[in-house]
This record gives structure tokens, sequence and C-alpha cells, in this order.
């Protein structure tokens, strides 16, 4: 059977490994995937060395996806505009990466959840990877205009300025939010969440329809979702669907196959929610 794995750091607690054994059940593709922690400094060597054994493919994910980007030997657009990769398939001897996080994400909001994107005005609160790996894909699927923040505004700069739609991208700081009226998608991408925090939102920012997500699941996500229920959004989505659509597609890049997600992910959400 064909060999692929999760590169990341932490990455014991990856469901990854779990969601692509279900998806190879399903298929009837015989497959090993396994967890392999690597960090900035043994991520190159440790993927030479899964090559060397047979390794086909991989999922990258923190805080090596921007190693990933620059180690691929050829990247697709998606990826470029992410300037990350978290999917690598081997082709000949060499890495192509590509990025499936913002295509999972749009399928879970809209395909399960049922939310029409389009001239939803946007606000995402993030300008690290999380952020740059949705924001095109959000942008594609039709939002209204994205507003950006960021705790180190530079950032929030650079990522609008890479987006390359001024007229649609606004960069913003985080005390100028109480002016900036009502959202009707709101996407939490920093990871504040992952030590039991939250950036400090105004309600004022949630109209009547507006839809809350977390790119995170699990504690991390927490946070985030509790204030946004508190504050009266519609729906408050973690980032488990996200996780296991992005799964898919990489399944999909893979094996030529498109899994089912209904199951996995339901599996997953009564245990981790
Ligand atoms: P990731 O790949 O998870 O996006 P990252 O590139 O390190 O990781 O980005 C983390 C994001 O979370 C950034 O937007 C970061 O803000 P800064 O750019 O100012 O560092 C944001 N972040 C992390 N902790 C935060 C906190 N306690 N409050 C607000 N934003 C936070």
């Amino acid at each position: 059977s064909s060999h692929y794995a999760v590169f990341g750091h932490p990455v014991a607690h990856t469901l990854s490994p779990h969601i692509h054994a279900a998806f190879g059940r399903q298929t009837g593709i015989a497959l090993r995937y396994e967890a392999i922690d690597a960090t900035l400094a043994t991520f190159f060597d440790a993927l030479e060395a899964f090559a060397a054994a047979g390794g086909v493919g991989a999922n990258i994910t923190l805080p090596l996806k921007e190693s990933a980007f620059a180690l691929s030997a050829t990247t697709t657009e998606r990826a470029r505009r992410a300037g990350a990769v978290n999917t690598l398939a081997r082709i000949e001897g060499q890495w192509h990466g590509d990025n499936t996080d913002g295509a999972g994400l749009v399928r879970d909001l809209t395909e399960r959840r049922g939310l029409d994107l389009r001239q939803r005005r946007t606000l995402l609160i993030g300008a690290g990877g999380a952020a740059r790996g949705i924001a095109p894909s959000l942008l594609d699927a039709g939002i209204g205009e994205l507003f950006i923040v960021n705790r180190t505004p530079e950032r929030a700069d650079a990522l609008a300025d890479t987006l390359g739609q001024p007229g649609r991208v606004h960069p913003r700081y985080l005390a100028d939010l109480p002016s900036l009226g009502e959202f009707g998608l709101m996407i939490n991408a920093t990871s504040a969440g992952r030590d039991g925090r939250t950036p400090r939102l105004p309600m004022s920012l949630l109209g009547s329809r507006c839809a809350a997500v977390d790119l995170s699941y699990g504690e991390a996500a927490i946070p985030f979702l509790a204030w946004a229920r508190a504050s009266g959004a519609h729906e408050a989505i973690d980032g488990l669907g996200m996780l296991v659509e992005q799964a898919a597609e990489s399944f999909a890049l893979w094996h030529g196959v498109r899994p089912h997600t209904d199951a996995v992910y339901e599996e997953l959400h009564a245990r981790h929610a």
C-alpha cells in the first residue's frame, strides 16, 4: 500500500491519520498514513527520509506550511496565492505543492452549512499563515468587501497588498473596529484561542445574520465561539468541518477519488464538540 504522512509540530493530537484511514476504508484504497513530528529545523531531512522510504504524499501543518512552499519544485496557483503549502505529492522524484485549506473552508461553509457567501461583508481577524491560506478562496467564493484586522497592523497591510484587490480588501486598525459597521461573516484566523484567549471585539460587529467562524477546533475554538454566541451570532462554526474538507481535497489529489465527508465529520463532531 502507498505511504502518506502529516508533518507538523506539535503533531501528536492530529486527526489527519484517522480521517485519511476512514477515507481509505470508504473508497477501498489501501494506504498507510502516519504522523511525523518535525520542526522547522528538522523538516527538510525528515521529508527526504520519508521520500526515501517510499513516501508519496504528505499533509503539512503548523509551523511548516511556508517551508513546504519553499521546497516544492512546482506549486499550484492557489498555493502561490496563499504563500503556503498544506499538501505535497511526490511525482518523478520531486515534491509538488498545493493548498487545499481555502477550498476546504469554502466547501464546509457552503455545502455542509448551506451558507450563501456571495456579497457577505466579511471581517477577517488575523493575518498570519492561517489567514493567508483562506483569504483568496473567500474572495473567489464571492464574498463582498473584506476587512482585515490584526494585532500587528503591518501584517494586515501586507496581506491586503498581496490579495491585490484594493477596491474590495481593506486593512484596518483594531482600534477602528467599533466604526466598521456590521458584518455577515466574521472569521477568527488568529492563534489566540490556543492560549485560551480571544481578541477583544465589539459586539456591534455582528449583523443579525452573521456567521462567526473559528478556523481552529476543540478547546482552541471555545473562547471566540463563546463570545460570538453570546453576542448573537446566527451561526458559530468551528474549524472541524474545514479540517475534514481539506483532507478530502488532498485525498482526491493523491488518489483521484473524492471521498464522502459526512460520516467522518459526524463522528469527529460527536467526539470533539
Ligand atoms: P497561524 O499559522 O496560526 O496563522 P501565525 O502565522 O503565527 O500562525 O499567525 C498567528 C496569528 O494570530 C497572527 O495574526 C497573530 O497576530 P500578530 O500578527 O500580531 O502576531 C494572531 N495572534 C496570536 N495571538 C494573539 C492574541 N493573543 N491576540 C490577538 N492576535 C493574536
